[in-house]
């Protein structure tokens, strides 16, 4: 092979591009790892998606970039477990990220992001229906008509700067504000 080679490998969230001047090489993204060779003016291209990123039945497990994730609201999104949606919000702090279910345990149809982000004050999250408030972390209610009781958790996960669900209570989760836009 005399020509240089660009190969573009494009992921959930990002590319990747590698030059090769050999026979051979391989591009990897966040999601899989292509192995390549070229010769005789034919260039083949195989590989594997990682299944870390998915369930058994192959749907998607990631949810979002971290950088998406804001600090001073939520990001609203469904999971589906089957044919059965459930709402949950996201809020980052630093590096971290916690969910909830989109609902406030004092009337649990009102939910804390109605779709623009759910309010957060002084650190906790308030429901915008009768004020109640939040802590962060472990979703208890530490004032409010329904103190004591906590949003429910849903399990997620941060890694290489993205965010996947790791509930097994669902199937897959999709963002509702890339679904509305
Ligand atoms: S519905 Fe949330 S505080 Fe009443």
């Amino acid at each position: 092979m005399t020509d240089s080679v660009r190969v573009t490998l494009e992921g959930n969230d990002d590319a990747t591009s590698v030059t090769v001047y050999g026979d051979e090489g391989d591009v990897s993204t966040d999601d899989a790892t292509f192995r390549f060779s070229v010769g005789d003016g034919a260039e083949t291209v195989s590989g594997d998606a990682a299944p870390a990123d998915e369930t058994e039945s192959g749907a998607p497990r990631h949810i979002a970039p971290l950088a998406d994730v804001p600090t001073d609201g939520t990001l609203r999104c469904e999971a589906r477990s089957g044919d059965r949606g459930t709402e949950l919000i996201l809020r980052r702090e630093g590096e971290a990220v916690s969910a909830w279910r989109n609902s406030c345990p004092h009337e649990p149809e009102v939910r804390l992001d109605p779709g623009p982000g759910a309010i957060v004050r002084d650190d906790r999250l308030v429901c915008h229906e009768h004020g109640a408030r939040f802590e962060c972390g472990d979703g208890v209610c530490t004032a409010g008509p329904c103190r004591g009781d906590a949003l429910e958790s849903i399990a997620v996960a941060v890694r290489d700067g993205a965010v996947y669900l790791t509930d097994d209570r669902f199937d897959s989760c999709r963002r509702l504000d890339e679904a509305t836009a």
